[in-house]
């Protein structure tokens, strides 16, 4: 069963929410859903842009047999091999025989390298595939596709599409977002900014937030374009002047590696409490300072990726890591090496340090951040030895008079 939604003459949009999953690559919390977005054109040629995850197969399949009505599918792009859009490119070939993949170069092998199994189903990916790069076109007859490289944005073979006569871009994972739709397919139909952008910025960060030099090349590129609809294979499409400056904005700001917000996320770790007190006071001390932003989270209990987010989206953290077993508390230590992998640069950075078990913690710390480029250190590290008494809030008053000043 397929309802049909046209997005531009003869362009069609297909979506699958999956509100089951636990965890994008099994790595992130899907509180509120994922969604694969694919698209088909219906030309003098037919072309599908993309497939779906397994968990959407269905709708998937069912949307393009009866968008297709009886036609044979003439092309399918692949603009990104991972297997949330690749999973049924096979059951496609096999009831589409004649159908040519348009892909990259480096989009085939990894194709060979992900679905092993063609061969088995009498598919030979080099015979059907036809290679394209930067600036090739594909002509439908009415729509002229044009094809953009976006290598590592998020994977090193991805390419996006220009649609040059409706001046649509299909954009990959770029501008996706985590969140099943609820209906509305575009940015203009929802508060964005409430419900969205959040999401949008987790997924960004958690998945592509290492590559800001390949965003911010693709970026440049779509500068030349004249773009009147962005659609992502994840989320929400992008139809307005307003939404489609809004996120690419978003974008160039987080792919530079600029704070989007001026503030303070405070990331602690507590055994027993005490370190919890001690963080919920320094919030508390930086409101009384007038600071507006404030985001306190203990790193065993929030969602690692939402930590990781907000790490990058305000201008200031506060890492109070305290020890264990004489190294760093390993939740503290992972996130640290996860978001320095991450590329996380250009930050105002505190610590308060913890004496129990030598101490170290903030060593470690200090020296996982050191690759960390142009971060720069704010107020005295407070060392603290078991529980914080009220003979060292002046301490705690200094640290957030500092953290204040610098914002
Ligand atoms: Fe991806
Ligand atoms: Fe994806």
């Amino acid at each position: 069963m397929y309802y049909r939604r046209e997005i531009k003459d003869g362009i069609y949009h297909l979506s699958g929410n999956d509100r089951r999953l636990s965890r994008f690559e099994n790595m992130f919390t899907l509180p509120k859903g994922v969604s694969y977005n694919s698209f088909l054109i219906l030309d003098e040629k037919t072309c599908l842009i993309d497939g779906m995850d397994n968990a959407v197969r269905e709708t998937f399949d069912s949307g393009v047999a009866s968008l297709l009505d009886g036609r044979s599918l003439d092309y399918f792009i692949i603009q990104h091999v991972e297997p949330d859009h690749c999973a049924s490119i096979n059951d496609v070939l096999m009831v589409h025989p004649g159908a040519k993949l348009v892909i990259s170069r480096i989009g085939l092998n990894l194709l060979k390298q992900f679905f092993p199994d063609a061969a088995n189903m009498g598919i030979d990916y080099d015979e059907i595939s036809i290679i394209v790069k930067e600036g090739d076109t594909l002509d439908l007859g009415e729509h002229k596709l044009q094809f953009i490289g976006a290598p590592n944005v998020h994977w090193p073979e991805v390419i996006m599409t220009y649609d040059k006569t409706y001046k649509v871009l299909f954009s990959a994972d770029a501008f996706g977002a985590f969140r099943a739709p609820d209906g509305h397919i575009y940015a203009d139909q929802v508060d964005y900014e409430k419900d969205w952008l959040d999401e949008a910025r987790r997924y960004y960060f958690n998945i592509v937030g290492r590559q800001g030099n390949a965003v911010q090349k693709v970026l440049d590129k779509a500068k030349d374009l004249e773009i009147e609809a962005i659609c992502p294979i994840h989320g929400l499409c992008y139809r307005t002047p307003e939404t489609i400056s809004y996120i690419v904005e978003k974008y160039d700001t987080w792919s530079s590696y600029e704070a989007e917000t001026s503030g303070v996320v405070i990331v602690y770790s507590s055994m027993y409490g005490n370190n919890a007190r001690v963080a919920d006071t320094l919030a508390t001390i930086l409101s009384e300072e007038d600071v507006q932003h404030i985001k306190v989270h203990d790193v065993s209990e929030s969602e690692i990726s939402e930590i990781i987010a907000d790490l990058f989206r305000y201008s200031n953290a506060l890492i109070f890591g305290m020890n264990y077993n004489t190294e760093l508390f390993p939740k503290m230590d992972a996130l640290l090496r996860e978001i320095t992998m991450l590329n996380y640069q250009n930050r105002k950075i505190s610590y308060i340090a913890a004496k129990s078990w030598g101490g170290r913690g903030v060593n470690i710390a200090q020296d996982i951040l050191s690759s960390s480029k142009d971060m720069t250190q704010v107020g005295d590290i407070v060392t603290i030895a078991g529980a914080m008494g009220q003979d060292q809030l002046s301490e705690l008053e200094d640290l957030a008079k500092a953290i204040k000043k610098s914002l």
